[in-house]
């Protein structure tokens, strides 16, 4: 998995840093990140673009792991980002990303959270519906400001891993739908106003998405309306935003194609779309998170306690679980593991990896073939990096674990692990108690 290898100490290295050396500095449970790999993933979408002379932007979603440092990185590798709420937008803010590449999304942002993007003067709202067109309307009036758009459009198709599902008209909570009529009346909504000026259409498909066919046929659905839309509104769309969705590989079941070749095949369909139209090409833009930072990412745990339910299974907890990784118990994703500490002993026998978590749901691998363990020994899970520490919480008052950029043989620690302090920072007392 990624720059990760094993050492001459026998150990398992990221970065060129041994991760028993970062369990003694940093403790368990430790998220991981291997900076190159994310660098190495930016610039593979960004080069393709760039080799294939598309204008493009290639935003971050940030949704799939938000920090400061995160943000930083992606500023570093010329990305631009896309939040889905104030807290997001704050952290880009915080790690002063330049606004202009901000992209901001969401199905109800509120009005406080449009005032905060109109204050920054941020790149461009991503609009998903009628309520937030006329609220938008309305806040840029009152401010007398103008702000860059692009609307969100439903293009009927819903993409899964293999599966992509065509529905005449789409059963989901995000976007104007572009079958029925609505995507038009938001368009003819956004041109007639002063102060929304109408960058393009954008779409999501999906998430983990191991094909190029539904992108290419939301692309080629959205064309025809384009089309349509510059024959009756001589609406031109100057941007094309196909959303994120590439998948990843999370086990040897996964077979996800390259990054490059979904930027590849994409081009190629705008283009032959762009001409079939006799259109001018727009510029492509795409909003990869899993893909960026996923595999990037592994997670430290020490394994603890044991039981042994005989002829059955045999469990093995580990000092973490749902509260920092919660995508087994939500999604029954599957991951892969090793002992960090020893992983060229022979594969011994084949256990389930348990959370802490006072739920049976708590689970974060079944069936793992894996060296013997004893207690102490370091659970490696790969490509925890999306949607992992973005999605911790503090189930049964477990404190979050902190994060560590690896590069180049340094360690850098870029989120404190959560202390108890911080568990109850929030809580006022009811009983207030007099001391005598
Ligand atoms: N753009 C939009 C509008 C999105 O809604 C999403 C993800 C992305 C981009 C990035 O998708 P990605 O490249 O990361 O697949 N919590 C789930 C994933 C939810 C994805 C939501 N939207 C998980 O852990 O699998």
């Amino acid at each position: 998995h990624g720059s990760s290898k094993i050492n001459e100490r026998g150990h398992l290295e990221i970065g060129g840093v041994d991760t028993t050396d970062l369990v003694k500095e940093f403790g368990t449970p430790l998220y991981v990140y291997d900076v190159s790999l994310i660098r190495e993933r930016a610039r593979g979408f960004k080069q393709t673009f760039d080799q294939l002379g598309i204008k493009a932007q290639v935003a971050y979603a940030s949704k799939a792991f938000s920090t400061i440092a995160m943000i930083q990185l992606a500023e570093e590798e010329g990305l631009s980002l896309d939040v889905v709420s104030g807290g997001e937008l704050y952290t880009a803010i915080a790690a002063e990303f330049p606004v202009e590449r901000i992209h901001f999304h969401g199905n109800n942002k509120s009005r406080e959270e449009l005032e905060m993007a109109l204050n920054y003067q941020i790149g461009c709202i991503v609009v998903d519906n009628f309520y937030e067109l006329e609220l938008l309307d309305t806040i840029c009036a009152e401010r007398n400001q103008s702000v860059s758009i692009l609307l969100r459009v439903t293009p009927g198709i819903e993409a899964h891993t293999h599966d992509y599902i065509l529905t005449g008209q789409e059963d989901s909570k995000f976007g104007f739908d572009l079958q029925n009529g609505q995507a038009a009346e938001a368009l003819q909504k956004a041109m007639n106003s002063e102060y929304l000026d109408l960058l393009g259409v954008h779409c999501h498909i999906g998430s983990q998405i191991f094909e190029t066919t539904g992108f290419l046929l939301a692309a080629r659905k959205i064309f025809s309306k384009l089309h349509e839309w510059k024959e009756t509104y001589s609406f031109e769309s100057k941007v094309l935003n196909l959303g994120g969705g590439f998948g990843i590989r999370y086990t040897s079941e996964d077979e996800p194609i390259p990054a490059s070749q979904y930027v590849k095949e994409i081009i190629e369909e705008v283009k032959k779309q762009a001409s079939a139209f006799s259109m001018s090409m727009p510029e492509i833009w795409i909003e990869p998170g899993r893909s960026l930072v996923g595999d990037a990412g592994t997670t430290l745990y020490k394994i603890g306690s044991k039981k042994d339910v005989p002829n059955v299974r045999k469990y093995i907890a580990v000092d973490g679980g749902m509260s920092d990784n919660i995508r087994p118990a939500l999604y029954e994703a599957k991951y892969e593991a090793i002992l960090a500490n020893k992983p060229l002993q022979p594969i011994e026998e084949t256990v389930s990896i348990a959370g802490k978590c006072c739920e049976s749901g708590d689970m974060l691998i079944w069936d793992l073939p894996l060296q013997k363990t004893d207690s102490d020994d370091i659970l490696a899970v790969f490509c925890t990096g999306a949607y992992g520490y973005s999605m911790a919480n503090n189930y049964n008052r477990i404190p979050r674990p902190p994060v560590v950029f690896v590069e180049n043989g340094k360690a850098v620690l870029v989120v404190r692990r959560e202390t108890f302090e911080d568990i109850v920072k929030q809580d006022l007392p009811f009983v207030q108690r007099v001391k005598s």
